[in-house]
Formats: C-alpha cells, structure tokens, sequence
C-alpha cells in the first residue's frame, strides 16, 4: 500500500475533480449534529465509499458523506458521519479525512460532538466550549513514523483549542443571549459508558465533560497546523451523576431538544470565523 502520504494525495485527486474552489472550514458533525448540512446550499455531496481510502461509519445517526456548500457566508466542507476509535479503527484511520483537508488547503476546523456533563454544575442540554482536553484512550493518532511533510514529531499541544476561536465563541453565546459553558473534554476509547467511578475519577483529574470522539481528530489537526474550535452538547449527566441510566436514544433525544441553540450559535461562528 502507498504511504500515508501519497494515499492523501489520491483522495485530494478524487475530490478536486468535482471540487477546485477554496474552503474556508470543515465542519465535524457529531451524533444528532448533521442536520445542519442541510441547509447548505449549492452543494455538492462525496460519498465516503467513493473516495479512495475513505472509511466508513457504522453508527446509528452518522451518514457517510462530505458535503461541500455555502453555509452563513463561507464556504464550508461538512464530515456528515465520523468514525470512531470504538468501531475498532485506528486512530490514525479516524483522523484520515483530517489529513485530506488539509491537502485541500483548509486551515480551520469546527468539531462538535454528543457529551456527558462530568462537572456537576453542567445539566443536559448545556453547550460547553472545549478549552482542552484529556486523551484518557491510551492511544495516539501519531504513534508509528512521523512524516515530516504531515506535521512534527513533537506536536505542541498547549493551545489545541484556538484561543481567538474560544473569545470567540463565547462571544456569539453572548450575543445570541444564551449562557454557556466551557471546560475540558475527556476522551475515552468507549463504546461502554463510563461506570461512576470513571466519571468520578474524570472530574477529580480535571474533566468537565466526557465522550468517545473528537480527541484524535483534534491531534491531527493540531500536527498538521490547523486552528481548532470545539463544541460539545451535553447531552446528558454522566453515568452516577443524575441517577439515571444512559442509552443513546437519550443522546439523540438531547442533540434534538437543542438543535435551535446549537445551529445558531455554529452558523454565527462560521459567519464571523
Ligand atoms: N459518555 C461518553 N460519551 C457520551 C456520553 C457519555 O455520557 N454522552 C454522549 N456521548
């Protein structure tokens, strides 16, 4: 098999025969989060199967498919359907489309993803702000060789999170005139939940909310150079918190509650961004 290298470039060839333009963002869509693509206009549609060395996602919620479109004056590349460490890639699998989007030229990121509220001052339905995070998977996209053409060997990770886009953010929750949160998200490899004593032990080590997303694709970003912003949906208190049992119903129940909160507070980013 080619390098990881030339596999990007292939995936670049394919998609720049539908698509040559500039892109100003890729969006990541987490669980429940897609339906913003649809108001995307003038799009086009990739599905993940047709470029090559692409994957795709099993999961309940996640389509499979890159939409490129106009979205609140920019123009924006959306992942609709994510994979996860838990479906048994690698990580480095995980962050390929990263990887490509950066080959296109793309130089900022917005993930988003489902949550649990591991800060008890945090109810389902809050919005949070990722500042930083714990990668607590006991993997790393960057274990292997380093290919200096994709980023360091030591990326620094002080500022994952953009500090401008942070400002930012919190600005747009202001001028939305909604309160929001901020903190720190927890990555751990899933698909289990975590039992009490891990959510416990996340905020004791510094967590304010929790999921099995996001991380990695953050670290390839980052090694790759990109400014990343990040918004999490607390879609429930973890596990032990509230006394209630967790499912995924529950999760895609919440993403929905907030969808009038969550899209408007993405759309005045992006516009502003
Ligand atoms: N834990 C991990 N991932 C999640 C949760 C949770 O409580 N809710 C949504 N995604």
């Amino acid at each position: 098999m080619a390098d990881l290298y030339n596999r990007i470039l292939d995936s670049v060839d394919y998609i720049k025969k539908s698509y040559t333009g500039d892109i100003d963002i890729a969006l990541v869509l987490g669980s429940g989060l897609s339906y913003l693509v649809e108001q995307f206009d003038n799009k086009l549609e990739l599905d993940y199967k047709d470029i090559p060395n692409f994957h795709t996602s099993q999961v309940e919620g996640h389509e499979n498919r890159l939409v490129i479109g106009n979205f609140c004056g920019k123009r924006v590349l959306a992942m609709k359907g994510r994979f996860h460490y838990y479906e048994g890639y690698k990580q480095e699998d995980i962050t390929y489309p990263i990887r490509v989007f950066k080959e296109l030229g793309i130089d900022k990121i917005l993930v988003t993803n489902a949550a649990g509220g591991a800060n008890k001052d945090f109810k389902a339905g809050d919005l949070m702000i990722i500042n930083d995070h714990i990668n607590f998977s006991g993997s790393n996209p960057l274990i292997g060789m380093n290919d200096d053409r994709l980023g360091p060997r030591f990326p620094d990770m002080t500022d994952a999170y953009d500090q401008d886009g942070i400002r930012l953010l919190r600005r747009c929750a202001d001028d939305l005139g909604f309160s929001i949160q901020e903190g720190v998200y927890m990555f751990f490899s899933g698909p289990s939940y975590e039992t009490p004593a891990e959510v416990r032990m996340a905020g004791i080590l510094g967590a304010d909310a929790l999921g099995m997303s996001t991380v990695p694709e953050v670290i390839v970003a980052r090694h790759s150079g990109m400014r990343v912003f990040g918004i999490s949906c607390i879609t429930n208190m973890g596990a032990g918190i509230s006394g209630q049992k967790l499912n995924h119903e529950e999760v895609i129940e919440t993403t929905d509650r907030v969808k009038s909160k969550f899209s408007s507070l993405v759309k005045l980013f992006i516009e502003r961004v």
